[in-house]
């Protein structure tokens, strides 16, 4: 069994970024810049959010992090977009999901300038990622298709099984494994919570990628020797011998999984990074495009 690591696989692009960057100072350019809104103080989006802008200064980007309080109005927080949609300086930018309930997290996404929406969430990203136009991919399937891009993982023909239909993982990563692409060419099945006969499809599946946001859902029962798996989830579970208070845990049971699978990747330490990276790639495009 090979791991798929994400964390060794992020930093080798960071190095590679960074590199870039160094380049682009030393010819006098702009350096990127990325911002990143976050509503309110929820613990995982603040971890994630803190780690982007850590990933951004590692590899000598600017970044700015801009923290609004839970009850801030969606009228205050669409201002806010439209400054940063206008702010020459800011090359891309993010605003953390999930938003408290009061917004509306569709009217802030068509409120972002598809040229700065380095997350890829802006319908006219998703759709040009349908239509085979350059664009910024979603970060977190993007990251997935440079890990297994990188692992030289062979996906040509292969049956894919994506379980979760969710916006930001699921359907483009659906989309993104049936592309006329190296890493793509799959035979798709995208599942989810109406599936009937679950296991039956995901036992004939060479690639397995799971984003449902249930602990430890597939087990080894599931799988066909060889099958290479891909973990999205990752959910806190309380654990009083951590120091945190709580642990992390994947989708996938990885004790059972990792006995059967030619690849799967760790929770923590897979496609949590490789998002990351995916996000540093796409401000680095966003440059470019202004
Ligand atoms: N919430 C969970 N994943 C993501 C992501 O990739 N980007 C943003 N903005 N929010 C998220």
């Amino acid at each position: 069994m090979i791991l798929l690591d994400g964390k060794k696989t992020s930093n080798d692009i960071k190095q590679e970024i960074a590199e870039k960057v160094a380049e682009l100072k030393k010819h006098g350019k702009k350096t990127p810049h990325l911002a990143a809104v976050i509503v309110g103080s929820n613990g995982a989006s603040v971890t994630y959010v803190n780690a982007k802008v850590k990933a951004c200064e590692k590899v000598g980007f600017d970044s700015t992090l801009i923290q609004l309080p839970a009850d801030v109005s969606e009228v205050e927080l669409l201002k806010k977009i439209d400054a940063l949609n206008n702010d020459d300086n800011i090359d891309g930018f993010i605003v953390q999901l999930p938003l408290p309930k009061h917004i509306n997290e569709h009217k802030i996404t068509l409120a972002i300038n598809p040229a700065k929406d380095v997350d890829g969430f802006h319908p006219e990203n998703l759709g040009r990622m349908v239509l085979d136009l350059p664009g910024f991919l979603p970060a977190t399937p993007y990251g997935i298709v440079q890990l297994l891009d990188r692992y030289e993982i062979e996906t040509s023909g292969k049956n894919c099984v994506v379980i979760g239909r969710s916006h930001i993982v699921g359907s483009p990563m659906s989309i993104l494994m049936a592309r006329n692409t190296k890493v793509g060419n799959c035979t798709v099945t995208l599942t989810h919570s109406r599936t009937k006969n679950l296991e039956e499809i995901t036992r004939k599946a060479d690639i397995i990628i799971v984003a449902l946001g249930k602990t430890e859902f597939l087990t080894g029962d599931m799988v066909k020797e060889g099958v290479v798996v891909v973990d999205v989830g990752i959910t806190r579970v309380e654990d009083a011998s951590k120091k945190s208070g709580f642990r992390l845990l994947g989708d996938v049971n990885f004790e059972e999984v990792s006995k059967k699978a030619s690849h799967i990747t760790p929770v923590p330490g897979g496609v949590g990074p490789m998002t990351i990276a995916s996000l540093l790639m796409n401000t680095l495009q966003a440059v470019d495009l202004k």
